[in-house]
């Protein structure tokens, strides 16, 4: 017998599945997190040259990068990852036990519930409350003022999701407590989601005391909401809306969910309905101000369609090149960019062996912007979404609304927000830059421009 002979053969061995090769950098201690903290978009940006998955750390923590599309989508697809992580554990701390950030049998009861105030014919009456609120906010607007358009942004969608997701109406004092709570509490979370020394954030420190009476706020904010629709249905109302349906809702063994479920999924729905679609409006605008050109064929578009009267829902379908410049502007300048996982058994990714419990996370900023799927990748062309020029690698690369069974149940109601709030403010506005506008992106939970005015002038016939 040969040597060769007891040796099996080389094609027969199964590739032995290995760690991904670890991003350079790293600190003794803090690991990658100086790199994070001091330029996290150039960092994670720098980690897909180190190949599909890289390995970081984060003071104790390791986690895996996925910086492929193809990748990410297994990731989002596969059942051996979870809901979890740095992104979804810090943010537990105010979304609790809501859909967002549970898992398993709770989270499909969870989704179950939501799912009927997302059919499209809620999202059509819906348009009608959200091109109310667009007029009120475009009415609300001064000739010649300079506007911070990120809180604006956010005081409309977050009174637009509470009048139509839980028939809340008069929000105004409520959606600037809420708005102030949220800004508060989501630059509080970053900075516990990057380095996660836990004891350090018991401290009774300035900040930590302001994140605590922000966090208190929302849910003292989210209790009010519940206690004033509990009186209204003791006393006979009961509005058809999400809200009756989560006090409403039973879990698996048909009993009420506890009332602390349904707080938690009202947070959920404030949370995402106001942030997301708020800093998408945000650097929608501010794009617009930085291409006159896209904006001129905006306003063009949205006038040969309406003609002059107010948008309305049923003018979207016809409004192409307002869906193209939404998305293009969801690629380059995403809200959301930074999503956390975490393996709940031994699996494998790429050919890389994922230990159960490893965190993993992909950001979509990073892969939005990579030449290797979009041509230009850095130029604003809200064309590259035409049927014509739109390429399979581009559509893999971004989602902005994710895939799987997470993905947001929000999409059409967003799109539909998206459309009608820029087609109201856009008839009646000019968005112009001013010299302390800065759209270079801050980072908190969310990415928003830095200094996010602009001056609003009014649009001459
Ligand atoms: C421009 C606006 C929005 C964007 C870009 C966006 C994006 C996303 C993405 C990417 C996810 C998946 C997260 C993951 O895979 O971990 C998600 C989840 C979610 N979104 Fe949105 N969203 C937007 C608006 C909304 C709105 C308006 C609502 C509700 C009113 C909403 C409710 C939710 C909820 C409840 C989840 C969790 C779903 C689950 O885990 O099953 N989103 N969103």
């Amino acid at each position: 017998m040969t040597l060769e002979s007891t040796l099996p053969n080389q094609e027969q061995i199964p590739e032995a599945p290995t760690e991904p090769p670890p991003a350079p950098g790293g600190a003794p201690l803090v690991g990658h997190a100086w790199n994070l903290l001091r330029d996290p978009l150039g960092f994670l940006t720098s980690l897909r040259d180190g190949g599909d998955v890289v390995r970081i750390r984060l003071g104790p923590r390791t986690a895996y990068a996925v910086n492929s599309p193809e990748l990410v989508e297994r990731l989002l697809r596969s059942p051996d990852f979870l809901v979890g992580g740095a992104l979804w554990d810090t943010l537990g701390v105010l979304l609790g036990q809501g859909v967002a950030t549970s898992n398993g049998p709770r989270h499909r009861r969870q989704r179950r519930t939501l799912q009927p105030a997302f059919r499209p014919d809620r999202i059509a009456e819906y348009g009608v409350l959200m091109a109310e609120e667009a007029q009120r906010t475009a009415d609300g607007l001064r000739d010649g003022r300079t506007v911070d358009i990120a809180g604006e942004m956010f005081r409309t969608a977050t009174r637009t999701a509470a009048r139509s997701l839980l028939c809340v109406e008069a929000l105004d004092e409520r959606a600037e407590r809420l708005c102030t709570a949220l800004g508060t509490v989501f630059d509080g979370m970053y900075r516990r989601m990057i380095l996660s020394v836990g004891p350090f954030y018991r401290l009774p420190l300035p900040a930590n005391r302001r994140f605590e009476r922000a966090l208190a706020d929302l849910h003292r904010l989210v209790d009010e909401i519940i206690d004033e629709r509990r009186g209204a249905t003791a006393s006979g109302s009961n509005p058809d809306d999400l809200l009756t349906t989560l006090l409403q809702a039973r879990d698996e063994n048909g009993e009420l969910v506890p009332e602390q479920e349904a707080h938690d999924q009202v947070i959920a729905l404030l949370v995402a309905g106001g942030e997301n679609v708020a800093k998408t409006l945000a650097w929608t605008l501010q794009l617009l101000a930085e291409h006159p050109e896209h904006e001129r064929r905006l306003y063009e578009e949205v006038e040969s369609v309406t003609g002059g009267r107010p948008v309305a829902f049923g003018d979207l379908k016809k409004l192409a090149y307002m869906r193209n410049l939404i998305t293009e502007s969801m690629r380059i300048r995403p809200a959301a960019w930074i999503f956390t996982r975490v393996a709940a058994v031994d699996t494998e990714l790429g050919g890389y062996r994922i230990p159960a419990g490893t965190d993993i996370f992909y950001s979509p900023y990073a892969m939005q912007r990579d030449p290797r799927s979009f041509e230009d990748a850095l130029d604003f062309d809200p064309d590259r979404w035409l049927p014509e020029r739109r390429t399979a690698a581009a559509q893999t690369a971004h989602q902005p609304f994710g895939t799987g069974n997470r993905k947001c149940p929000g999409d059409h109601y967003s799109m539909t927000e998206l459309a009608l709030t820029l087609g109201t403010l856009v008839t009646k506005w000019r968005f112009v830059r001013v010299p302390e506008t800065d759209s270079t992106p801050r980072l908190g939970i969310t990415l928003q421009p830095r200094k996010a005015v602009l001056r609003v002038e009014a649009r001459k016939p």
